[in-house]
Formats: structure tokens, C-alpha cells, sequence
């Protein structure tokens, strides 16, 4: 389960939280506010005195309490006992540290769970979750809904007035829940109801014509048990609708429920693992903003040359931040590694300089809010090994926690720096480049991949990484955002299409946008059925050209393209396409049966272009050439960081990180202020500096 979450990737967005926008609970000049998890349940409470005084001592702003307490805040049921948690407040406070009071539906004890087992997930293969770890109460149990309003509605009548806690976190890195249990079935057939109101519509929108698959009613509905082999692909696009909407609606209950007792000062948010098959991070609009959060070594990422493992992966925070910040007025990040955890395959320990990279490039997209899982290292229960801001005695620092209080001071150090006038590098902002992604696309493409060589993630990761090393600012963004503000747009494999998003698209380009779309967009339509035509033809007058078929050859087999007298091999999906007149041809198709046949064009439309790459090729070196030639043809300024360089600009200060495994000399202007490092960039330096 550990591993499963964290190579998940990325999801879904919408950006419709209804933030409380007039309240600005993050001040400008704070520019971001750093804070550590502290566990009193677990430790003596003749401790806590000591423990949050030397908090208070590094550093650290905020605290974070009670997300796993249901079983110490509920001993039995209905008997609520907040004298010890009260007590953790009051010492906190006398520190000067706020706290983030959280609700503990990731526990629930196991007095409930033994009253009430149907409350514990039942898995597709007729195994039911135990307890005894956590995350096994399923969202989809009418019960557990309810009775943890219950207890939330206690919490909130307690501190919502109570002005020492700054805000609330929902749950703990919620996820979906494939629950088979009866609730869920029941569950998943009024939802089914309520979007399809008749049969007869879920009917077509299935196809169950297809296999004799016919429903007359909806109490006929089961949830879909995967491990069958050839599932109605429909049935399982709703399934995972579903289950992301048991998740973003109970955080929304929950949101609510806060909110009925909340100081309007307080504000409530959750911690996601960012995940791109989610479908539930932004959905849920009663968040005031979100927060994500981030483990960067734990034995599969290589990261750059030998030790780069310890470093972790130069886009996994950077990818996370684009992703997490246009979703919501503010974001934070709850978590971020503060040394070695316990539930990797290897579980290395950080770079020295590591910890402190990290911190400053969640800084560099924007974040408000930095915290880390967990001041004390744990002695018992499952997280033994992990390290924390402590070590095992509780009271020595570990070299992450060091590097914790270092980045703190020089935060501290940039906010005397702060000028609320400050703007960013015009040439920094001309780059700006949207990414439009839809989660739907990649529960699309991956439930029906054609090739088995077909990476969803692998895909987008090719545009995003060129445009990180153009030094380009980059959103993620969703079909009903604002399009115009971006010179270029780029539509990674949108498979799942309609004619108003094609009409926006159309638009954006003849007002001048520049759009790239790529190989296996628009081949279906939102209800994910091919459409009754030619493949992708409703995008055939966008892009000025026909698709004649696609392509997957077998890797031993590979293929290439032809762009400017360059080869670039690939493998994965190629269309094959048919350019209409004034379409321009990029790159041709060379050794299979379709040789010299077109695989990248392009065109203008209006005042814009639509460039179409009909292929995915293997490394991104024909996508990093193409977006190359795109920026040049348009006269946008690009740099060349090498692999693993990253900057980026926010308030009036300029930040530089390098997860590479060689020194980099960052050109600073010279009349800029370094406040942090220097230009010189060793691996996992960080160099931030003031601009003129
Ligand atoms: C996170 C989780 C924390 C803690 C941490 C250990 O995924 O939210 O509660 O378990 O992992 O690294």
C-alpha cells in the first residue's frame, strides 16, 4: 500500500474551491510559514514541555496535532476526552506555536471498528481490511460518514474558536476506496441514478449491447470486480468517478462540518499525495486551499549520476508545485522528508544539502506553508527507522532537522528582503506554458493502453521536462480554465474530447495562442466511446489534417522520424496522418510500411499555430526539439539549464536548485543581492537571490 501510493502520480483538478478569498490568511511579507508534526499521544506528557519548547527554539512556527487521536480523543463511544490535547495547545501556545488541528478519520479505534465492521474495506478479491495499521475504513460506509461528523462536530465545537489553532487538515493523504462492501454497491447505484437518471441512458453510455451486458434496472448494478478479464471499460470510467467523489465529498462533509463551529480566521485544508489517477484533488470545494505531500528517497528513484538516489527525482517536486498551485488560491506542503523513512524498498539516507533543496524549491513554486512528518522519530509501532527533526533520544537534532532550521532562518532572512512591489523577470513570464490535463484522460488511456510500451505519465513527463530546462513557469491546467493568458498550450494525449473544448481550443489559437496537441487526442469522446467517423475527426479542422490509422510497432522493432535531417527512434504510439493543404509537415515516418508519410505538422490558424505530434518517441528528444523550434519560431527567450538545474520567481526573489551530480554556475545578474549559496551550484546547492 505504501509503495502503491507513492508511484501514483498526479491527478485530477478542478478549480473550484470555494475559498474563503476575502480572508488573506497567508501575509504577503510572511512569504511562507514552516512548521513540524508533534504526536503528544505518543510521547510522556512530562515531555512536551521540553519537546515544544526546542520547536519553538529551531525555528518552527506551527505544530500539527492529533491526525491519528481518534482512539485518545474517543476512548469509548460518545465519551470525548480533550483535557490531554487542551494541555498540548497550552504548551504549544506558551512557545508562540500555532497548530493545525486535524481530524482523525485515517483511525478509527477499534472499539468502532469491532461495533461496526462493515466500516473496514472490503477488496475485489473478497479480502477485508483489519485493523491494526490505518486507512481501513472505507468513505463509501454510510455509518462511518456519519458517525465521523460526529466526532469531528465535537473537535470543532472545542477549538473553532480557539485562536491558537490557525486551521484544520482533513483526514491524512486521503485516497479512493475500491469497496466492495454492500454500502458502497448501494452507493455506487444512487450515484449511477442520479447522473444517468434512466437505464436506458447508463444503457448507451456502457454499450451493453456489447456482450449481452443490458441492465432494466439500476438495483441490477454491481460495482465492477477488475479481476475479471475484458470489464466493461465504461462501467469502470464510472467506478473510478465514483470512488473519487466518496472521497472529495466526505472531505467537503467534513469540511462543512468544521465550518458550522470555525472562526471564519480558521482555515481547513488536506494533504494529498499528488497523484494523477486520483480524481479527488481540487474537487472538494469547501477546502480553503490544498496541500500535497512529498517523499523524495525511498529506493526507486535514480535521480542524476551515482548518489543522485539520494537526492531523489529533479521533477518530482517541481511537477507537484505547477500541478498544486493553479489549483487553489494557496498551497502548502504538509509533508516533505525530513531524512531516512522506514517504507521504501531502500530506504537511503538524503544527500547532506538534500533536505535543505527540497524545502527551497517547494519554496520556488509559490508554497505558503512548509511542514515536516515528524519532530520525534518513532520507537514503536510501524515507522520504526523513520527519521524526524529528533532522533531517537528526542532531543538531538538529526541533519535534516538542522537543515530545517537553517532554511527557517533564511526564510526569516528573506522576509526583511521582502518588497511588495517587487515583479518578476519579463522574459521569465513571456515563458509561461499551460499544460491542460484531465484525469479522466489517464484513467482512459491506461484501462485501454493498445501497447503495453504506452506510459500516460512517461508522455506528459517529455513536454514538461523540456519546458523545466527552458526555465519555463508552467500550470497545469483544466478545461475550463483561461486559456489566453498563455502563449503556448500544450494538450498531452487528451484523449477524451468534445466539441466545446475543440471550439475553446479553436479560439485560443485564432486569438493568437499557440497549441500543441499530440498523438492519441480526441479519439474519443467524453463518455470515452470512439465517435462514429474517421478516428479523432472532430479535431481533423484544428489541426489541418486527417489521421489515416495509428500505429504501435513492437519494441524489437522500432521505428523513426525524420525532423530536420535528425532520426529519433520511438515505440510506443504513432499516428499516421494526412495533412490538408497549408498544413506544413515537421517530421516523416522512415522504415516501416508508411515511410515518408507525416508524423508532426503544423499550421497557422488566425493569428496562432496548432502544432499536431502525431508520435511519442522514446527518450523526448523529438518533443524537446519540436517545443524548441516552436519557442524560436516565436521569438520567446529560452535558457538551456542542464538535467537537474531548476529556477524559478516568486516575490521578488529569484531561487536556483540543482539536483544534477555537477557544479552549475547560474548567470545572476550582477547587481542582484544573493541571500542564500551562491551562483555556484554544487549538487543539491540552493541559491536564492533578491531582484533589482
Ligand atoms: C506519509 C504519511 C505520514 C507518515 C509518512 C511516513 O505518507 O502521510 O502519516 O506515515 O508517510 O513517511
Amino acid at each position: 500500500m505504501q509503495k502503491l501510493k507513492f508511484f501514483l502520480l498526479f491527478s485530477a483538478i478542478t478549480f473550484s474551491l470555494n475559498a474563503q478569498k476575502s480572508i488573506n490568511y497567508f501575509l504577503g511579507n510572511q512569504l511562507a510559514t514552516t512548521g513540524v508534526y508533534y504526536y503528544p499521544e505518543h510521547w510522556d506528557s512530562s515531555q512536551w514541555d521540553r519537546d515544544l519548547k526546542n520547536i519553538a527554539a529551531m525555528g518552527f512556527e506551527f505544530t500539527h496535532y492529533a491526525e491519528f487521536a481518534w482512539a485518545q480523543l474517543e476512548p469509548q463511544e460518545g465519551k470525548y476526552d480533550f483535557a490531554w490535547l487542551d494541555k498540548a495547545v497550552a504548551i504549544a501556545a506558551k512557545y508562540k506555536i500555532k497548530v493545525i488541528m486535524c481530524t482523525s478519520t485515517a483511525t478509527p479505534p477499534v472499539w468502532l471498528v469491532r461495533k461496526y465492521p462493515a466500516i473496514l474495506s472490503l477488496n475485489e478479491n473478497g479480502t477485508r481490511e483489519e485493523h491494526g495499521s490505518r486507512q481501513h475504513a472505507t468513505f463509501s460506509n454510510n455509518y462511518y460518514r456519519a458517525y465521523s461528523l460526529k466526532m469531528i462536530e465535537q473537535l470543532a465545537k472545542h477549538y473553532g474558536n480557539d485562536s491558537r489553532i490557525i486551521g484544520w487538515q482533513i483526514d491524512n493523504e486521503p485516497r479512493t476506496f475500491f469497496d466492495y462492501n454492500e454500502d458502497a454497491q448501494q452507493r455506487f447505484r444512487d450515484w449511477l441514478k442520479k447522473r444517468y437518471t434512466t437505464i436506458d441512458a447508463l444503457n448507451i453510455a456502457w454499450g451493453t449491447a456489447f456482450w449481452s451486458q443490458i441492465y432494466s434496472d439500476f438495483a441490477q448494478i454491481n460495482i465492477p470486480q477488475h479481476a475479471q478479464w475484458g470489464m466493461n471499460l465504461n462501467q469502470r470510467l464510472d467506478h473510478y468517478r465514483f470512488a473519487a467523489w466518496e472521497t472529495s465529498s466526505f472531505l467537503d462533509d467534513q469540511a462543512r462540518e468544521i465550518k458550522k463551529y470555525a472562526s471564519p480566521n480558521q482555515w481547513v485544508t488536506s494533504n494529498y499525495i499528488p497523484s494523477y489517477s486520483g480524481g479527488y484533488i481540487g474537487k472538494s470545494k469547501d477546502l480553503d486551499f490544498i496541500t500535497y505531500t512529498r517523499y523524495m528517497v525511498y529506493g526507486e528513484s535514480l535521480g542524476i549520476g551515482r548518489k543522485g538516489y539520494r537526492v531523489g527525482d529533479p521533477l518530482r517536486i517541481a511537477m507537484a508545485n505547477d500541478f498544486f498551485r493553479p489549483l487553489s488560491p494557496y498551497y502548502g506542503v504538509m509533508e516533505l522528508q525530513p531524512g531516512q523513512v522506514n517504507w521504501g524498498s531502500i530506504n537511503s539516507q538524503p544527500l547532506p544539502g538534500a533536505v535543505h533543496l527540497w524545502l527551497w524549491h517547494q519554496f520556488a513554486g509559490g508554497s505558503k506553508l512548509a511542514c515536516t512528518y515528524r519532530y520525534r522519530a518513532p520507537l514503536s509501532g510501524y515507522e520504526q527507522y523513520h527519521y524526524g527533526i529528533v532522533g531517537p533520544d528526542g532531543v538531538t537534532p538529526t541533519p535534516g532537522g538542522l537543515e530545517y532550521q537553517k532554511f527557517i532562518q533564511e526564510v526569516n532572512e528573506l522576509r526583511k528582503n521582502y518588497d511588495s512591489k517587487a515583479t518578476m523577470p519579463p522574459a521569465y513570464l513571456a515563458r509561461k506554458t499551460a499544460i491542460l490535463f484531465n484525469h479522466e484522460n489517464i484513467w482512459g488511456m491506461d484501462m485501454n493502453k493498445q501497447t503495453d510500451q504506452w506510459n500516460s505519465l512517461g508522455h506528459f513527463n517529455k513536454y514538461y521536462k523540456t519546458l523545466k530546462s527552458f526555465g519555463a513557469p508552467v500550470d497545469f491546467i483544466v478545461d475550463s480554465s483561461s486559456f489566453s493568458k498563455y502563449p503556448v498550450l500544450i494538450a498531452p494525449a487528451y484523449q477524451q474530447i468534445d466539441n466545446a473544448l475543440i471550439e475553446k481550443l479553436t479560439n485560443y489559437v485564432n486569438a493568437g495562442g499557440n497549441l500543441v496537441l499530440t498523438c492519441r487526442t480526441g479519439y474519443k469522446n467524453r463518455e470515452m466511446h470512439l465517435w462514429e467517423a474517421k478516428f479523432a475527426a472532430p479535431i481533423y479542422d484544428l489541426i489541418g489534417a486527417e489521421i489515416e490509422f495509428y500505429d504501435l510497432p513492437m519494441p524489437h522493432a522500432q521505428d523513426s522520424v525524420l525532423m530536420d535531417n535528425k532520426k529519433y527512434t520511438w515505440k510506443t504510439w504513432g499516428d499516421i496522418l494526412k495533412p490538408r493543404p497549408g498544413t506544413n509537415v515537421l517530421a516523416t515516418y522512415q522504415g516501416d510500411f508508411y515511410a515518408g508519410k507525416p508524423a508532426v505538422i503544423s499550421r497557422k490558424l488566425g493569428k496562432g499555430t496548432v502544432t499536431y505530434v502525431g508520435v511519442d518517441s522514446n527518450g523526448g528528444l523529438l518533443e524537446n526539439d519540436i517545443l524548441k523550434k516552436l519557442f524560436a519560431q516565436l521569438n520567446i527567450a529560452v535558457e538551456q539549464y542542464p538535467e537537474g538545474v531548476l529556477v524559478e520567481y516568486r516575490d521578488g526573489f529569484g531561487i536556483g536548485v540543482n539536483y544534477s551530480d555537477k557544479t552549475y554556475t547560474l548567470a545572476i545578474p550582477a547587481n542582484a543581492k544573493i541571500l542564500v549559496g551562491m551562483k555556484d551550484l554544487p549538487t543539491a546547492g540552493v541559491v536564492v537571490w533578491k531582484l533589482k
